[in-house]
């Protein structure tokens, strides 16, 4: 089940990150237009409930492999969509650009924590 749980949150991370890309490929002359339109805007509306329900299942995933809150690249990983989830919330209630923009720079960094968390795992 840990596992199960551990890579539906990847498969759930890369949906998340995609959203960038479609946005890109429907506003590009290069690609067809009509399906990358459509992609992106069914992105743009599932989008922030796939974020929380990517919280919902590392949490989960998380309290099953360890039980317990201790610094981890996993709690590390965690915490970066936390963030993410927090940029958003201030992008809305403030309508500043700037939060929108260091929620892109931090698709990066989760990514970056990503690979930490699968390939260095027990790191910290
Ligand atoms: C945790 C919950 C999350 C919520 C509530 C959320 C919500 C949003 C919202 C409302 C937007 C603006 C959409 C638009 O107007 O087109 C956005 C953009 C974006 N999100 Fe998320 N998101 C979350 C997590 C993530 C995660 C984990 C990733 C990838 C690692 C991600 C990647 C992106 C990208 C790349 C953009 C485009 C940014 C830009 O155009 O500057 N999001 N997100
Ligand atoms: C965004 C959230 C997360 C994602 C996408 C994620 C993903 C994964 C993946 C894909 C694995 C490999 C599973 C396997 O091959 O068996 C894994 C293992 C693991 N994760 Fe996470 N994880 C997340 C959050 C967490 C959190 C919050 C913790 C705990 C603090 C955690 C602790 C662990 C541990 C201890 C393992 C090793 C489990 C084992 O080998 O039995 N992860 N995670």
């Amino acid at each position: 089940m840990i596992t199960v749980l551990g890579w539906s949150g990847v498969v759930l991370l890369f949906v998340l990150g995609t959203h960038y890309v479609l946005r890109k490929l429907a506003k590009s002359s290069l690609t067809y237009h009509g399906t990358f339109k459509q992609l992106s805007k069914l992105s743009k509306k599932i989008h922030p409930f796939i974020g929380i329900l990517l919280l919902a299942i590392g949490l989960l995933h998380g309290n099953m492999a360890l039980g317990r809150l201790v610094l981890h690249t996993g709690t590390i990983l965690w915490s970066s969509v936390l963030v993410m989830f927090l940029l958003i919330v201030l992008f809305k209630s403030l309508k500043k650009g700037i939060f929108l923009k260091m929620h892109r720079v931090f698709a990066v960094v989760t990514f970056l924590l990503l690979g930490l968390h699968l390939f260095a795992r027990n790191i910290v």
